[in-house]
């Protein structure tokens, strides 16, 4: 093992994010550096790593974190954005970014690495201008610190949100009747990609800034939905109309696909104006990188799906200032509850019904009454909501952040615990808890109502919760005697 005093030291923020989990884990297998992560919630890091990185708590918001976790850094990767909060996020990430390069020059930093999104300020929808002007706000010294602006469009990899939409539409719709701006060009670029230029920009000699536009083969939307149908063994047709608008495309999004409105609309404003490669710094500095055609990063995708290795997706992520974590992890505040404790009768033991507790949800279902859960599933999609379409992200596996269905994972104590939050639309706060003990499952349902309605609407459910939480207890202890 190289001497740890003769590596660079290396930050990645936004380390529990789609792309941010992804490069810790390429640069703890392929390079020689130190990593060391900035999270706002240090559970969030899977278990497998945390021995191999240092972990820093905090945020962007808070200088005093930053300059702890930016002490002796020579790199700084920047994969932080505020989308997603209810606050004016461009506001957000332009102070975002200012804290953090004043702090990256007060440590010293030698070069921060950004990732943002392609396309030019004159045609940007909001969500990029926010991108940009992040860009703008890092790389405003360079006479005092340098700036790598990666800036790539639509990205396809296992769990992003375009790849979950594509994969979605071709599965579920043989004809789309589809808006205009589905011939509009963009360039799409593999996630393995993405992660080589990041990589590779830790040691990029250039002077100054740099901007660089990464991507591979022009396509329009429709070429791309055709081509990944493709791959899927199927054949789509999309007939593209001059009447559907942005935001009614986007309710077709989010009513066929797991994207929330907000974002949806987000990808839907980006995709209707060309978004193609502006210069060709990315072979000019990288030429060892050639991106992967788009068909390629469809098949990549859909093979890390069907190997159930999918490291990260879309919805690790929030966004909220305050992570979503800390602030639901307890359920203490509520003040309605439904228990159920289920004894083990039949040979049982704690370790086997804490695995059957974290095989529920996706595509494992809720093992009774599943088409009541699909119709909850429903509503929720209906008004808005996640609905049961996020899934999981891996069959026999939950990690601390992981979005399961319409819950989050709040708490996860191996062989004890699990705590769900529920991100579904619902008049109040809820959790669901499963108490594994030595001899005996305790399942509770914990509700914070919102005035009235919220009372309301626990006290007309509570019928259906009578059967629907019985028989779940029941069925993960006795599933879990019979494994
Ligand atoms: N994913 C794509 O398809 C795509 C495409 C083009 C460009 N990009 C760019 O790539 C970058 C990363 O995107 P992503 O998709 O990985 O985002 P993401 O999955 O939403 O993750 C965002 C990350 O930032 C963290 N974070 C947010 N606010 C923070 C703050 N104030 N302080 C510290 N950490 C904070 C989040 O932490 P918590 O876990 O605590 O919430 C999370 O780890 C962005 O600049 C994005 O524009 C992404």
């Amino acid at each position: 093992m190289p001497d740890i005093s003769t590596k660079k030291t290396v930050l990645v923020t936004g380390a529990t994010g789609y792309i941010g989990r992804r490069l810790t884990q390429r640069l703890l297998e392929k390079s020689a550096v130190n990593v060391r992560l900035l999270v706002r919630n240090r559970n969030k890091v899977q278990l497998s790593i945390v021995d191999q990185v240092e972990i820093c708590e905090g945020s962007t918001f808070d200088p005093q974190s930053l300059d702890n976790a930016l002490a002796g850094v020579d790199t700084a990767f920047y994969l932080i954005h505020s989308m997603g909060t209810e606050d004016d996020y461009r506001n957000l990430d332009r102070l975002s970014a200012d804290n953090f390069r004043e702090s990256c020059i007060k440590a010293g930093v030698k070069k921060i690495i950004y990732l943002g999104g392609l396309g030019v300020k004159e045609s940007a929808s909001e969500h990029l201008l926010s991108r940009i002007e992040t860009g703008e706000v890092l790389s405003s010294k360079p006479d005092q610190i340098e700036t790598v602006w990666l800036r790539a469009g639509v990205i396809i990899g296992s769990g992003s949100a375009s790849f979950e939409i594509i994969r979605n539409l071709c599965q579920k719709l043989p004809i789309m009747i589809t808006p205009r701006w589905v011939r509009s060009r963009t360039q799409p670029i593999g996630i393995n990609d993405v992660l080589s230029y990041l990589e590779l920009s830790i040691d990029l000699t250039c002077k100054g800034n740099l901007v660089v536009d990464i991507g591979c083969e022009e396509l329009s939307f429709q070429q791309m939905m055709q081509q990944a149908a493709e791959v899927m063994g199927l054949k789509r047709y999309l007939f593209p109309v001059p009447v559907l608008s942005p935001r009614l495309s986007s309710y077709w999004l989010i009513l066929f696909t797991p994207i929330p409105f907000k974002l949806a609309s987000a990808l839907v404003e980006g995709l209707k104006s060309e978004t193609l490669l502006q210069n060709d710094n990315a072979a000019r500095f990288y030429p060892e990188v050639v991106p992967a055609l788009f068909k390629k990063t469809v098949a990549d995708a859909i093979h890390e799906l069907e190997e159930n290795q999918v490291l990260s997706r879309w919805c690790d992520s929030t966004g909220h200032q305050a992570c979503d974590i800390k602030d639901f992890d307890n359920p203490e505040g509520a003040i309605l509850r439904d228990t159920r404790e289920v004894l083990f009768e039949k040979g049982e033991s704690q370790a086997e019904v804490f695995q059957s507790v974290c095989r529920v949800g996706g595509p494992n279902g809720w093992f009774k009454y599943n088409f009541l859960w699909r119709l909850r599933g429903a509503m929720d999609k209906a008004v808005g909501g996640y609905g049961l379409n996020r899934g999981r992200r891996l069959n026999q596996e939950l990690r601390l952040g992981d979005a399961l269905d319409f819950w989050k994972v709040v708490d996860i104590k191996p062989g004890k615990r699990l705590l769900l939050y529920a991100q579904m639309k619902v008049p109040g706060q809820a959790w669901l808890e499963f108490d594994v003990q030595p001899d005996r499952l305790v399942q509770t349902a914990h509700f914070l109502p919102r005035g009235l309605w919220g009372r309301l609407y626990w006290y007309s459910v509570l019928p259906i919760h009578n059967f629907v939480f019985n028989d779940l207890a029941k069925t993960i202890v006795r599933s879990g005697g019979s494994r």
